[in-house]
């Protein structure tokens, strides 16, 4: 068969490459993907993400199998329901299912009417009102832009005076457009966080092994938030019964939720969750593999992909298998300067060999054919060992050779895991 990826980060490229090893695919291609991508055979579309008619023009054209969604803003622009519409199949959430990701008002109501543990909230459009709420709760408090805001729209506010500034931003200063028109106010929560992903049809779930993603800028999570800076997986501190309590109160109150409320859920399920004293709380849902996580989650996966995917989409039961072993872990590599502003076209180390895996992001090829740079995170370097701190030594003694100027990344991924 042949399949096709929509986007164009690491996380797009790590399952395209996962895609290929199955024995059942011909051809993967990626729209409209990076030039790393080109020497792991994968092939590129040039067609922007946000082109609908001419994505499944291209899908019907090379007779695509089906189309795996990989971003968030072509989901809550209706990507799947268009693909439907023309009678083509893509895995990934309709646009009424991925509203747990592109509101949160809609996940926070949703979590609230099926009794999914999560922060105290309010949701406001109205500034004055936000302010006062702000003051009777005090800090430190959570301000959300309720809309998509590529990871900027959060501000954990230690004061009082903070969050009324990141209301006022949102709400009178339309920092985020349409995105911060609403803001949802929540409790602040404090715990280790983890990720869960789950593979998804309507009741029907697979889990993968947790992970944590790094998302402030630099080292011991200091800096600016970031789109993710390295994770691994799985995260060998958390207890199987936190797992099971997510499992039980979380994702199958939620997907029941869902299917009750006529929007039943397909594709992946990310669940950012927090270890409270009070057991695993929400942090935010979102409706798509996370970047970097996917990156260190599915070298994990020993199944067929593919063959999982369509049994999935067709009702039938998946068998997914994983590595039970060791950890995987990834260090991203971004621009200097990134998440604000960043040079691009510098030069890029050779891909990695043996057990180094190179996934790329922001790459493109240079009129002499050289690989460079050509976003915020630009690669991404991913080795599975038996423990975190060998697979740290792995990729810290590679990036060390490799010639990073320009670049930077953190030195402390996985440091917060038993070694
Ligand atoms: P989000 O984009 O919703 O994942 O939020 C970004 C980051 O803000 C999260 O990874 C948390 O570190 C932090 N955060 C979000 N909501 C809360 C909360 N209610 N309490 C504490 N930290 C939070
Ligand atoms: N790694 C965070 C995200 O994908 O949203």
């Amino acid at each position: 068969m042949k399949l096709l990826v929509v986007g164009s980060g690491g996380r797009e490229h790590a399952i395209a490459k996962k895609l290929l090893e199955s024995k059942v695919v011909e051809k993967v291609f990626v729209a409209p993907g990076n030039d790393g991508m080109l020497s792991d055979g994968i092939n590129l579309v040039n067609v922007a993400i946000s082109e609908h008619s001419e994505l499944i023009a291209f899908a019907k054209k090379e007779e695509i199998t089906w189309t795996f969604v990989g971003p968030d803003d072509a989901l809550a622009a209706g990507i799947v329901d268009a693909f439907e519409e023309a009678g083509l199949v893509a895995f990934g959430p309709r646009k009424d299912a991925a509203e747990l990701e592109w509101s949160k008002d809609f996940a926070k109501s949703i979590m609230t009417k099926y009794g999914v543990p999560t922060a105290r909230y309010a949701t406001f459009s109205d500034f004055e009102a936000a302010k006062a709420y702000i003051e009777t709760q005090g800090a430190p408090i959570v301000v959300k832009a309720d809309g998509l805001a590529l990871g900027k729209g959060v501000v954990v506010a230690e004061t009082v005076a903070e969050a009324v500034a990141a209301a006022q931003d949102m709400l009178l200063d339309n920092k985020f457009g349409d995105s911060g028109a609403r803001v949802v106010i929540e409790e602040f929560l404090s715990g280790e966080e983890f990720s869960l992903f789950a593979f998804v049809n309507g009741e029907d779930f697979y889990l993968m092994p947790t992970a944590q993603d790094h998302k402030r800028a630099f080292d011991d999570d200091k800096g600016p938030n970031t789109g993710g800076m390295g994770a691994y997986a799985p995260v060998p501190h958390l207890s199987a019964s936190v797992v099971e309590q997510v499992v039980s109160e979380i994702i199958r109150p939620v997907l029941k939720g869902m299917i009750a409320e006529g929007r039943p859920y397909l594709g992946i399920l990310y669940a950012g969750l927090i270890v409270t004293n009070e057991g695993p709380k929400v942090i935010e849902f979102n409706a798509r593999f996370g970047d970097p996580e996917t990156q260190v989650i599915l070298p994990r996966l020993t199944s067929d992909f593919a063959e999982n995917i369509t049994d999935l989409l067709a009702g039938r039961v998946p068998n997914f298998t994983w590595i039970e072993e060791g950890i995987t872990l990834g260090v991203v590599v971004a621009s200097e300067g990134y998440p604000l502003a960043y040079e691009k076209g510098i030069r890029l180390p050779e891909k990695t060999s043996g057990d180094i895996e190179t996934y790329y992001a922001g790459a493109r090829l240079n009129a002499d054919q050289e690989l460079v740079s050509n976003g915020g995170r630009v690669y991404m370097l991913v080795t599975t060992q038996n423990t975190v701190s060998q697979a740290q030594k792995t990729i810290y003694q590679q990036l060390q050779k490799q010639d990073t100027t320009g670049l930077f990344y953190r030195t402390d991924i996985g440091s917060k895991a038993n070694k």
